[in-house]
């Protein structure tokens, strides 16, 4: 992608919390990791809340707003069924993928930012900052061994997002993955958008000319850097960084955002601007289901806003529950079974065993080091019939 000719696009960059420990050099341990984390909490809440309501741990709110809760999916499920639900908008994050074996990025111990130790850089997020890795592209280079797509697979909640698309109901998803996962699985590209950029091609990071992203990757892969063939410097994945802007199709959301009619938040922490504040941009009277462990965003707030629901618990179990609900489940087993097995025979073994192996020695999940599905899978895996899909699936989801 050659985002030269794309002029930035206001509030289109990527940014963290207001309050940065990333410009605090020096090396980072336990101490300074912990530091991070706690101090970003009250940023959070200033983002989208006020501090006295928001909810935490030992909210006297706690347990009120979780029985708030119950039956949040039931009511949901019954909208989709009565056919309320025809532009269904995703928002989705890390928390999509770790039933992939992909860790997320911020749940302690097992998130990515807690395992970067050998990576030796100052702050956990400078793995993902531009001018860090314009000073020195090494750290990331190393970690993107093990980021490059190639030995995870889509799990349930990929395949219930591409069960809206078969109905008929997914105006888009919004995703800030780059594992591939959601073509991986078949969700067609004009569906997707990878907010965070992907694998899929390269280009300089200074003047930002494409490069063919098989060399980046054959370079990288064998330690060497590839060099931009315009201006010299130095080529790196299409991963949206710190400090950098994000991809145009991003900006489908001003017409997206107020065209749906439910808006679906999966596995992430909203942290990060400026897609945590998409999900602030849905018309007020549209319901906003939150599924995650745990409450983000202004699903943090005392009361919840009228027509917010929230489910909290591990992501694939509710969304298991969600699909029996509207029953989908056969026909999304049905769908896993035959896209596992038309794109199977695309997996190629990983070469990061050894960075999986001693990231499990850390405790962290099988495959812990975040690993990518490859870009022939993806386009195998994504081709189809998803026209005849939509259609015909349209009627069938009168019948749920
Ligand atoms: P985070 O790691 O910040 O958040 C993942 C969320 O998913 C957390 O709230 C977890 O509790 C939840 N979660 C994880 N596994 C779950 C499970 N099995 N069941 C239920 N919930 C689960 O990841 P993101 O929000 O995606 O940017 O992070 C956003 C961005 O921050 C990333 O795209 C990345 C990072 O810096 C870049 O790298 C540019």
């Amino acid at each position: 992608m050659n985002r030269s000719s794309q002029p930035p696009v206001p509030g289109g960059r990527l940014t963290e919390p207001a309050e940065r420990l990333d410009s605090v050099p020096g090396p980072y341990g336990k101490q300074r990791r912990k530091q991070t984390d706690s101090a970003l909490a009250p940023d959070l809440s200033q983002m989208s809340m006020s501090g006295q309501d928001t909810l935490n741990n030992s909210s006297p709110f706690a347990s009120a707003v979780k029985s708030s809760s119950r039956g949040g999916l039931a009511s949901v499920a019954r909208l989709v069924k009565l056919g309320r639900c025809k532009n269904v908008v995703v928002v989705a994050g890390a928390g999509v993928s770790t039933a992939s074996g992909i860790p997320d990025f911020r749940t302690p111990g097992t998130g990515l930012y807690a395992n970067l130790e050998k990576y030796n850089i100052p702050y956990p997020k400078a793995i993902f900052n531009i001018d860090y890795f314009s000073n020195d592209p090494q750290p990331f280079f190393s970690l993107a061994k093990a980021l490059y797509p190639g030995s995870h697979r889509p799990n349930y909640i990929h395949y219930f997002i591409r069960m809206l698309h078969h109905k008929g109901l997914l105006l888009r998803v919004y995703t800030q993955n780059i594992d591939g996962l959601e073509k991986l699985c078949g969700i067609p590209d004009d569906k997707l958008v990878e907010a965070h950029g992907s694998f899929a091609t390269a280009a300089c990071h200074l003047c930002y000319t494409a490069y063919p992203a098989k060399e980046a990757k054959q370079a990288i892969m064998n330690d060497k850097v590839p060099i931009c063939t315009f201006c010299a410097a130095t080529v790196k994945p299409d991963i949206v960084f710190f400090g950098e802007d994000l991809p145009q199709k991003y900006f489908l959301n001003t017409q997206d955002f107020p065209k749906a009619d439910l808006l679906i938040i999966m596995g992430t922490s909203l942290q990060i601007e400026p897609f945590a504040s998409l999900v602030n941009t849905v018309r007020s009277p549209v319901p906003r289901l939150l599924l995650n462990r745990n409450a983000v965003g202004p699903f943090k707030k005392v009361p919840l806003r009228r027509a917010d629901h929230m489910e909290l618990g591990d992501l694939e179990e509710t969304v298991r529950r969600f699909a029996e609900m509207l029953g989908w489940n056969d026909d999304i087993e049905e769908l896993m079974r035959s896209q596992e097995t038309l794109s199977l025979p695309t997996l190629i073994s990983s070469p990061l065993s050894v960075d999986q192996t001693s990231c499990q020695s850390r405790g962290a999940p099988a495959g812990t080091e975040t690993s990518r599905s490859r870009a022939g899978g993806q386009r195998g895996a994504s081709s189809g019939s998803e026209e005849t899909d939509s259609k015909s699936s349209a009627s069938s989801s009168q019948s749920t």
